[in-house]
């Protein structure tokens, strides 16, 4: 899949092109320049472990649960395998796995304060009684797979033991207790250089045991500071990495999250495809801090974005309209498409953006945001002749909303006036599906 994909989709659009180009103007064509820069470069070598062709789906606890260790005042939100045992039965029970979330995954906090006398890493023996290796079993036999967090430096960023100088062994640890993903942080490490190799000998580490292990790494988001990352090697060993800091329960933060994405996007579009994606961190939709419509833009934006789909949230309390958006069908199978192109901001027009991710099956998802924060909802109006990379509506094409509401709008032409209604700090979510000529002469 993809480069041979990619490549056909290329040709049909050429011809799609050749048909509907007579009348292209100057400013459509600097636009489109702008757009080949940003899917150009199809095809960089992606880590050889099977794993993550596309974004990976799951729970992660880190923004609802932090690191809260105290099981006697506050047993049902302390980090404890009782925790992720409620979540993977919900996960179950509740039609999270149905739709695609996968992993239940752990963040720092769940280690003792030492690793045992023949060096391995242990689970804090209060909160995990039974170990990680029984907390493995029980989430595979709910047909759910099991995450786990470590860290490159001497210590974690909570200051629990780190791999630095264990890498071998803690890899083979998890391998044995059959963990299947690992989140590995980037705080404590001496220099930039025992970093960088650090991350690159975990990768070997995790390969070397034989187990297929996902790999999730925070490099970029470390070393940024002091030198452009190469993505083209980052790929070569993660399956996803972040970029930015870590999300908040706020909208400051997914806006922040977004308008830094948008602002790195000639670097970061390219670097994603199938087995290696960036990852801006957990989904916080269902939590305290967003409106509804702020929901709407995360899990719209998120699914643009290619973004690996980690709800941390509380599975046990949570509103059945959060919980339909998190398990909307139609915007998870644009966040899983299988062409793996992750998307970008097209326009930004004072207070609208709009950002467009190419799909298979000559299909595009178009994203219409209103930043404003103050009013009510406002129109917006753009012509569908830019619309993908120019030609998602040459000669014609199908146009459903899909969120905040599923509703079909019909067939427009290359030059058609949209108009969208959009509530402050929402997003409007369409699917544009390319209208072939040879589906037309019917
Ligand atoms: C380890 O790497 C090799 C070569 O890149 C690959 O073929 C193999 O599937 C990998 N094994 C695991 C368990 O990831
Ligand atoms: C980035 O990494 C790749 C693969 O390791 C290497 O071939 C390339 O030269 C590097 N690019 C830069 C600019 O260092």
């Amino acid at each position: 899949m993809g480069r041979s994909r990619a490549a056909e989709l290329r040709r049909e659009q050429g011809r799609a092109f050749a048909f509907g180009c007579l009348s292209l103007s100057l400013a459509l064509a600097l636009a489109l320049a702008l757009v080949l820069t940003l899917v150009g470069v199809p095809g960089v070598t992606a880590l050889d472990n099977g794993l993550a062709l596309t974004p990976t789906m799951g729970w992660l606890h880190w923004e609802r649960f932090t690191c809260n260790v105290d099981c006697i005042e506050d047993p049902e939100n302390c980090i404890s395998e009782q925790l992720f045992m409620q979540m993977a039965d919900l996960m179950v029970s509740e039609g999270w796995k149905d739709v695609g979330y996968e992993y239940v995954c752990i963040d720092d906090c769940w280690l003792a304060s030492k690793r045992d006398e023949n060096g391995r890493l242990k689970a804090d023996p209060k909160r995990f009684p039974s170990g990680i290796r029984h907390l493995a079993n029980y989430v595979h036999s709910k047909g759910l797979k099991l995450g786990i967090y470590q860290d490159v430096g001497t210590l974690t960023c909570a200051g629990y033991p780190g791999s630095y100088g264990y890498y071998d062994i803690d890899a083979k640890t998890f391998a044995d207790w059959g963990v299947d993903l690992l989140k590995f942080d980037g705080c404590n490490s001496k220099d930039l250089e025992s970093l960088v190799e650090g991350y690159k000998y975990m990768s070997f580490a995790l390969n070397k045991t034989g187990r297929s292990i996902l790999y999730s790494c925070e490099w970029p988001l470390y070393t940024r500071h002091f030198q452009e990352p190469n993505y083209t090697e980052i790929r070569q060993y993660c399956n996803h990495w972040r970029n930015y800091g870590d999300i908040f329960d706020s909208w400051s933060s997914v806006k922040s999250i977004l308008a830094w994405t948008a602002s790195k996007q000639e670097s970061l579009v390219p670097a994603a495809g199938p087995g290696g994606w960036n990852d801006p961190d957990m989904l916080v939709i269902g939590n305290f801090g967003l409106s509804w419509d702020q929901q709407v833009t995360q899990m719209v934006l998120w699914a643009i974005m290619a973004a690996p789909l980690f709800m941390s949230n509380d599975l046990r309390h949570i509103s059945p309209q959060s919980k339909s958006l998190l398990q909307n069908e139609d915007v998870i199978a644009i966040n899983q498409d299988p062409l793996g192109k992750q998307g970008y901001r097209l326009r930004k027009d004072e207070d609208f953006e709009v950002w467009e991710r190419p799909l298979s099956n000559l299909a595009w998802a178009v994203a219409v945001f209103n930043q404003k924060e103050i009013g009510g909802p406002q129109n917006y109006a753009f012509s569908t002749a830019a619309l993908g990379e120019g030609l998602g509506c040459a000669p014609a094409c199908l146009i459903t909303q899909i969120l905040p509401v599923k509703e079909e709008l019909g067939l427009y032409e290359w030059t058609s006036q949209l108009k969208v209604r959009v509530n402050p700090t929402g997003t409007v979510l369409l699917k544009l599906q390319t209208f072939q000529q040879h589906k037309s002469f019917h």
